[in-house]
């Protein structure tokens, strides 16, 4: 039995998608990717939700059997509307993963996390072997944190430890990011929140020592994953 669903049906992006022209050209290069029986982690974010309707229309045109990891409500969301069945990291690996990214550095090295979704982003792309990040060129730059915060979610109990311990490690500012539409802070589909933190400097070992701190679960920051970058 299927459901009659007016949601599904009128789904929108939540805002306005910035550099449309460039988002669709690498939206159509993941689509080209796209093979028979592949499974695919879908990361999140407006460049990933582009992507995934030229998949579906591939799909459609070629009567592909495909499934999808999601890695937020949104992205599970989108796949509903568009027909594209979802798995599970229980059920299945990744053949290969696309995702977006805030800010791409000479060395791959990336922020993610606007949109939230960085802890089941990163786990996986730990465990996918083959990840492509799809960027517009406003992405590239030549040092991290140069034009984003880097996102880190928190357990809600653990907020001021993590606070304390960040600014030990160098943080020139934080802030509890609020939420649109409700009020009070961003709450994560983990049910965590989430700090916007600038460090003056990002060095390499910076992921770990953020990560190590009791009460992170996860940070927006990825250095030097396994990725290939697509830049339009
Ligand atoms: C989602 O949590 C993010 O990591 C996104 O991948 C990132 O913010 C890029 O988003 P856009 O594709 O909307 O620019």
């Amino acid at each position: 039995m299927n459901w009659q669903s007016d949601i599904i049906k009128n789904l929108t992006w939540s805002d306005t998608i910035i550099n449309k022209e460039a988002k669709q050209k690498v939206a159509d290069k993941i689509a080209d990717k796209v093979k028979d029986g592949d499974v695919l982690g879908v990361g999140s974010g407006s460049t990933v939700y582009m992507a995934l309707f030229a998949i579906a229309k591939k799909i459609k045109a070629e009567q592909l059997n495909i499934k999808a990891i999601p890695t937020s409500i949104e992205i599970s969301i989108a796949c509903s509307n568009l027909g594209i069945p979802l798995t599970s990291m229980f059920e299945n690996r990744p053949d290969w993963l696309f995702d977006g990214a805030d800010e791409v550095d000479p060395n791959k090295s990336l922020i993610k996390g606007r949109g939230g979704a960085l802890f089941k982003e990163k786990l996986l792309i730990s465990s996918s072997p083959v990840n492509y990040i799809i960027v517009d060129d406003t992405k590239l730059v030549n040092k991290l944190g140069s034009n984003f915060p880097i996102p880190i979610e928190v357990f809600p109990g653990a907020l001021l430890h993590v606070e304390e311990q960040l600014k030990e490690l160098g943080a020139d500012s934080l802030s509890l990011r609020p939420a649109k539409g409700k009020d009070g802070p961003v709450i994560t589909e983990n049910g965590n929140l989430l700090l916007d933190a600038r460090f003056y400097e990002v060095a390499d070992d910076l992921e770990l020592k953020i990560k190590s701190i009791t009460g992170v679960i996860e940070s927006g920051l990825f250095i030097k994953y396994n990725v290939e970058i697509l830049v339009a």
